[in-house]
């Protein structure tokens, strides 16, 4: 499912930037020779290497059948840490960007009904899954909220797609989304998929966990109230020494209790790709070739920690003494 090489990628050529709303602009990536992309699936993102070398994730939010262009949206945020800044003040278009991925931490799963809830920029994995749904023939709903109807983007896409499931509701004109009582409506057997804002992200896995059974998929764009171990396994009081072996690189490297893997993962290989270094961008994520990860982050699945075939480096450690790692 996933391009897990930390150290490849692509070069993509930007060939449009377009306002899609105040504040939000899209880019259209293409092979600058013209070769196919690499398949993807609503709820992808791929890791965007700005001129800067900062890096940053992006849902695509294209048809996922185009094969030729991969579509990202980007909000500015004003106090954000920059990347979104760098991308609305440059020139991008006719230049080469690294690109990695596309990897998947949002899929849709097979259910008999979705909720889509989307809150400002967080629509954008959620467009590909309505467009997904409504291909498929899928029972069902988005309810879509923002600041301001100027502000909300692919407003008029989503509303092509089945005007009568999506619901567009601007605070300014209709208030806060109600997510208590759309989730305590939902069918049971429903699939919650939500992506937006903190507060909305928590809201909505509180009224699901008061719900009948319903199944909730969260993408996030930061760390959960607490940091980014915000789960009940955050790192334990003076987690331990291991060392870590880098298999491709022929090293073996100690990590002691007061350095992060990544820290010392950079050492050896400075080009390794990371971003949020707090366990929820998935960015630094790596492949375990053996050893016992101990997962610190709020990206993999239980279903995924419970394989410790990967992990994210960036707040990860390890559960055994030797960890190795495809690097
Ligand atoms: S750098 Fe974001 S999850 Fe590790």
């Amino acid at each position: 499912m996933n391009d897990l090489d930390p150290l490849s990628g692509r070069h993509l050529l930007v060939e449009q930037v377009r306002l899609e709303a105040a504040g939000v602009v899209s880019l259209t990536l293409v092979d600058p020779d013209g070769a196919e992309l690499p398949p993807w699936a609503p709820g992808a993102h791929i890791d965007l290497f700005l001129p800067s070398g900062t890096v940053r994730q992006y849902s695509l939010c294209g048809p996922p059948d185009d094969r030729r262009s991969y579509t990202v949206a980007v909000l500015r945020e004003e106090h954000g840490r920059g990347g979104s800044a760098e991308v609305h003040d440059t020139a991008l278009v006719g230049r080469l960007l690294q690109v990695r991925g596309p990897r998947n931490h949002f899929a849709l799963v097979g259910a008999p009904h979705y909720l889509f809830l989307a809150g400002g920029i967080g629509v954008t994995p959620i467009l590909a899954m309505v467009r997904q749904a409504a291909a498929d023939g899928a029972s069902w709903e988005l309810y879509y909220g923002g600041r301001s109807r100027a502000g909300m983007a692919f407003t008029k896409t989503l509303s092509a797609v089945d005007a009568g499931r999506v619901h567009i509701v601007p605070q300014d004109e209709q208030g806060m989304l109600p997510v208590a009582a759309l989730v305590g409506a939902a069918p049971p057997g429903t699939a919650v998929y939500c992506c937006g804002p903190e507060g909305m992200v928590q809201a909505v896995t509180e009224a699901c966990a008061r719900a009948r059974p319903v199944t909730l998929h969260v993408e996030r764009f930061g760390a959960p109230p607490g940091g980014g171990s915000a789960d009940a396994r955050s790192p334990s009081p003076g987690a331990g020494h291991f060392t870590v072996e880098l298999r491709r690189s022929g090293l073996t490297l100690d990590v002691p209790p007061e350095r992060t893997l990544l820290d010392v993962v950079r050492e050896a290989a400075p080009d390794v790709a990371f971003s949020c270094e707090e366990g929820y961008c998935g960015s630094c994520e790596t492949k375990v070739l053996a050893g016992v990860p101990e997962h610190h982050d709020t990206v993999l699945s239980d279903e995924e920690r419970e394989r410790g075939d990967t992990m994210m480096i960036c707040v990860g450690r390890s559960a055994s003494e030797l960890l190795t790692l495809d690097l």
